[in-house]
């Protein structure tokens, strides 16, 4: 069998798997959930499953127990090496390209921040669709670097070519851009990046790219060695279900030495990615926790089979949405471009924060509205792995009544 025929068979199987409700009832089943409206924005983290608590609570209370005396002596030396190799095997990258961070935004500022190679009079660029943090630590680069910072905004509706022409149009219209920032699954409206194809692009124009990689991980099937950027950025809370507080920087092994340590750290060799990590004592029992988390990720399939199922559940509330009139759905359906996160928008509302307050208080949905990106404010809807079949058909019986 190819790589590719067995690539499409596991998608098949996880295709199949994503509409079979039982098998769903099983993994919600593994959640405790307080009693409340039905949530579809779990887009801003991800619920442990009661055994991922557990494991946390047990860790806490242990570390707790056991103080320095366990950590000094196994954590520091052993044990958080063992869980950072078992990361870099569920990525299939070398140990030696992954630090830990607290979170995605301190990943991505880290990398920002500690990239060395811009000049003053470089160019780099932000597109509108970027997360907030990512935005602001570019055009900080501006008053610190002394570079210019080229903002563009993507089409709407976005198609696959679109993206792409907005980076070819910027990187010909700029020819002094040497960074760019591209976000893998925008948190505004679900888009995904062909982050493949930028790359490419970028890399032919000497272009090194940051990647945002907070939505993506866990959700998105893709190997991070493959994707041809040097540096990205991580959480491990949204899609993969760790505790909060953990996230991580990926720096590929041959630009090492394009990521200056962080603050000056002097306690590793100037390329190893450990010292470019910011330092600080980290949430040492969620680390403990990872080895729980990696074993029920891959146990359930991996994230090819929890974005089939995503993907399936958005597209239960999509195909109906489409046909509403006052319902505009912003999110293209060309599947290389969506994941489970779509947004939306009622046309003949003027403020869509309200819609999300009506959508709550006349039928029990939680979503959350989302501004800034060129396309207008929207209401952003994700369904989690504990959404069923049923929650959409609430939440496109919603749609329709106040359409
Ligand atoms: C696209 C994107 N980037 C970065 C972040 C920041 O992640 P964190 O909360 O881990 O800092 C988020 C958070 O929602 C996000 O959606």
């Amino acid at each position: 069998m190819t790589r590719a025929s067995a690539q499409s068979a596991v998608q098949k199987f996880a295709n199949e798997r994503a509409q079979d409700e039982a098998f769903w009832q099983d993994v919600a089943r593994q959640y405790d959930i307080e009693p409340g409206p039905i949530n579809f924005e779990h887009g801003y983290f991800g619920r442990m499953t009661r055994e991922v608590l557990r494991a946390y609570e047990q860790n806490l209370a242990y570390v707790n127990r056991s103080n320095s005396v366990y950590v000094r002596q196994r954590f520091d030396t052993r044990d958080s090496g063992v869980i950072r190799a078992d990361l870099a095997q569920l990525l299939d990258v070398s140990v030696e390209e992954i630090a830990f961070t607290r979170c995605a935004s301190e990943s991505l500022q880290t990398l920002i921040r500690n990239y060395n190679e811009l000049q003053p009079g470089d160019q780099v660029l932000i597109s509108d669709l970027d997360y907030n943090s990512v935005q602001t630590s570019m055009r900080w680069l501006a008053k610190n670097r002394g570079v210019e910072v080229i903002e563009i905004s993507h089409a709407h509706p976005a198609s696959y070519e679109s993206l792409l022409n907005a980076y070819r149009d910027a990187f010909a219209a700029h020819p002094r851009i040497k960074l760019m920032a591209l976000t893998h699954v925008t948190h505004r409206t679900g888009l995904v990046m062909p982050v493949q194809a930028i790359a490419a692009l970028a890399t032919a124009h000497g272009i090194d790219v940051i990647l945002d990689g907070a939505h993506a991980l866990g959700q998105l099937d893709f190997s991070l060695g493959e994707l041809g950027v040097a540096f990205a950025g991580f959480n491990l809370q949204k899609w993969m279900g760790a505790p909060l507080s953990l996230g991580f920087i990926y720096v590929k092994q041959e630009r090492l030495s394009s990521i200056d340590p962080d603050m000056g750290d002097a306690r590793y060799a100037p390329d190893d990615i450990l010292g470019q990590a910011p330092y600080g004592t980290p949430n040492i029992p969620a680390l403990m926790t990872l080895t729980k988390v990696f074993s029920e990720h891959r146990a359930i399939g991996g994230s090819i089979v929890k974005g089939a199922r995503l993907a399936y559940l958005r597209d239960l509330w999509v195909r109906e949405a489409r046909n509403l009139q006052g319902v505009e759905v912003l999110t293209p359906d060309d599947p290389r471009l969506y994941c489970g996160i779509t947004s939306l928008r009622f046309t003949r509302q003027a403020d869509q924060l309200l819609m999300t307050q009506r959508l709550l208080d006349e039928h029990g949905i939680f979503t959350v509205a989302r501004n800034g990106s060129a396309c207008g404010p929207c209401i952003r809807i994700t369904p989690g792995l504990v959404t069923s079949a049923d929650d959409v058909a609430r939440l496109t019986e919603a749609l329709r009544a106040l359409a």
